[in-house]
């Protein structure tokens, strides 16, 4: 059985080294009771060095070690692209997943516009680096139709076109809708309208894959997840874990969490 994992989405916070240390350290101090269940906090690039290297080092004091991930990189390996990161960088760093898609860089206004293209390619140019996507989709809203089901396929088969078929067990795919991400939400998901997306996207990925049962293959829920939800997810939805975004902020809730998942797995 694959591991369970939490996944820190820290988004544009904090807003100078010094917290984003702090906040690292107090994490991984926090968790040291965490063995079973798999952690990785996705800091902005400025800070992504340093707390790698505190990572590290902190392999024999009483901390959880966590894996450092990042929020977005760029497809091409080198060359004139202003402002941008490759992924051989992030490989240099020793970084070993990065979060891909995410509706805050697919949307246009706010974002970027990222498309399925762009974030297909990405994908590509991360896994020919061994790093780990982490691939979010998500609706803007439901309809009657379930016209949503097929918004998010067409996210799925976009996103991972031509992606070797021997990759895909190896990919995390991470449920975000958007109407339940950020302060805005109305709620989080249910636990059965996850459970519904994770059999639908397996679905998806095994018509497109032709592989019959993607063992390891792991989808996990994020928009606005607190503790009292988790047990739900993990018993009724089969969640194989979860993206924090304004929870990865708050030592407390993130422990918590965290805990009811390592002691729910066991
Ligand atoms: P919130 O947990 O703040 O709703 O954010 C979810 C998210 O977007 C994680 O990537």
């Amino acid at each position: 059985m694959n591991k369970k994992i939490i996944i820190g989405n820290w988004k544009m916070n904090p807003q100078n080294t010094k917290e984003a240390e702090k906040l690292f350290n107090d994490t991984t101090k926090s968790l040291y009771n965490i063995k079973k269940t798999e952690i990785i906090i996705c800091p902005p690039y400025l800070y992504l060095d340093k707390l790698n290297k505190i990572s590290l080092s902190s392999r024999a004091k009483k901390v959880k070690k966590v894996y450092l991930g990042a929020q977005n990189v760029f497809q091409g390996n080198t060359g004139a692209h202003t402002g941008e990161i490759s992924v051989k960088m992030l490989y240099e760093m020793g970084i070993k997943y990065v979060i891909l898609g995410h509706s805050e860089r697919r949307n246009t206004e706010m974002g970027i516009g990222e498309n399925n293209n762009d974030i297909n390619q990405k994908i590509k140019s991360v896994f020919s680096f061994n790093i780990i996507p982490i691939l979010c989709v998500g609706e803007n809203f439901r309809d009657e139709k379930h016209k949503y089901l097929e918004f998010i396929k067409t996210q799925l088969e976009q996103g991972l076109d031509k992606v070797p078929k021997n990759l895909i067990s190896k990919l995390i795919v991470a449920y975000e809708p958007i109407w339940a991400i950020g302060k805005k939400a109305e709620r989080p998901a249910t636990s059965s309208e996850f459970l519904e997306i994770k059999i639908f996207i397996k679905k998806v990925l095994s018509d497109k894959f032709g592989i019959k049962n993607i063992e390891g293959l792991r989808v996990i829920y994020g928009g606005s997840i607190y503790e009292d939800d988790v047990s739900m997810f993990l018993k009724e939805g089969q969640v194989d874990g979860f993206l924090l975004g304004r929870n990865s902020l708050d030592v407390e809730k993130f422990t918590k969490i965290a805990n009811i998942v390592e002691n729910e797995n066991s």
